[in-house]
């Protein structure tokens, strides 16, 4: 066969072997323009060069059809990998991250008990309302009570970023989901002039710029409760509080507060529960003290009132705050929160027995 018959046929199968790596479908290359260019020449050969041109040909296409079975079996036999973990395929390939299978998967432990406690308060007639997880000072600060310049911005350690809202200020993340007090007061006002109430569950993750460490974490969650209605008093407060409680732990519990201070509440307290581990005998839980100090409460500030649009004088309300990873924490023995971030398995995998529920 003359050389230019040869060097054709060399230049097509290095062309297809070089596509050969490149496209997803390779059985496709069995049936490329560049194959069927060169049988459709076979009969245009010189007659003394046909038959050797011919068998050039069919035997490049044998030798394209087993690269592509290689290639075909090779990818075939590759176990699928998780592409969403973490993982950096050019350093370490000997620690694949295998695909799990779907029904191994559950809630993560924070979310199961934030459902669970939204469960409780709805069937204590709250509404719940997710919050959000970017902001802006309005209702990070000001609308609660948190005047320009007020040394008690500085306790939210507030993470902000460089862009700006419309008033000129910037956007943040929120420190606390009392950043939803303002829209449900603006949202549900109406409720009021109704002759009803305003009752709203917000539970959401919030951030702070915190030196981490077992016990603190940079994200976190809360669930914020928010009752704005008629001759709303204190009393009211500690009686959702511990009707909550009572249902959250299945057990009588007494409770016990002391003065604080919030800028958005008036009085604030701070509220502390006996030990629903050991019924005040003294544990681990509680640092043997019988007592857990559990949240932020108190009575909502005329201001924070008059921001939402409704009038202190004739309508009062209670709210308050509370962290969700450090019930989680005392409910399974958990002592380390940056657990609940790492993405880990092995910690993950403890809560995912008997489902999700
Ligand atoms: N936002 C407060 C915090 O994160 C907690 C809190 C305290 C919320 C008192 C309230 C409240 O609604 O009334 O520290």
């Amino acid at each position: 066969m003359n050389e230019e018959l040869i060097k054709e046929i060399e230049l097509a199968k290095k062309h297809l072997l070089d596509q050969l790596e490149k496209i997803d479908d390779k059985r496709s290359l069995l049936r490329s323009p560049e194959l069927r260019a060169l049988y459709e020449r076979i009969p245009k050969i010189e007659p003394d060069q046909r038959a050797y041109f011919g068998k050039a040909v069919n035997s490049l296409k044998e030798e394209i059809a087993l690269a592509v079975d290689q290639h075909v079996n090779q990818a075939e036999s590759l176990p699928p990998i998780d592409v969403t973990a973490p993982f950096a395929p050019n350093v370490d390939m000997s620690n694949r991250p295998s695909l799990l299978d779907a029904n191994m998967g559950s809630l993560h432990p924070l979310t199961k008990e934030i459902d669970y406690i939204c469960d409780i308060f709805e069937s204590m007639g709250f509404s719940v309302i997710p919050s959000r997880e970017i902001d802006d000072d309005w209702h990070m600060f000001t609308s609660l009570n948190f005047p320009e310049g007020h040394p008690a911005r500085d306790d939210y350690d507030t993470f902000m970023t460089e862009q700006k809202d419309k008033e000129g200020k910037p956007w943040l993340a929120p420190a606390h989901t009392s950043t939803m007090q303002n829209r449900v007061l603006t949202k549900f006002k109406s409720n009021l002039e109704e002759g009803n109430s305003i009752a709203a569950i917000l539970p959401g993750r919030v951030f702070r710029n915190e030196d981490v460490d077992a016990r603190h974490e940079h994200t976190f969650y809360q669930f914020e409760g928010v009752f704005v209605g008629k001759d709303v008093n204190i009393g009211n407060l500690l009686a959702s509080l511990k009707t909550f409680l009572e249902k959250y732990y299945g057990t009588d519990i007494e409770i016990k507060t002391q003065p604080f201070y919030f800028p958005f509440t008036e009085p604030s307290l701070e509220f502390a529960i006996s030990c629903p581990f050991c019924s005040k005998a003294g544990c681990r839980v509680c640092s043997y003290s019988g007592w857990i100090e559990l949240l932020g409460c108190g009575m909502i500030h005329p201001n924070v009132l008059k921001a939402g649009g409704i009038d202190p004088e004739i309508y009062q309300g209670f709210a308050w705050g509370c962290g969700v990873d450090r019930l989680v924490m005392m409910k399974h023995n958990i002592e380390d929160v940056r657990l609940f971030e790492s993405g880990r398995l092995d910690f993950l995998r403890q809560f995912s027995a008997g489902g999700d529920s």
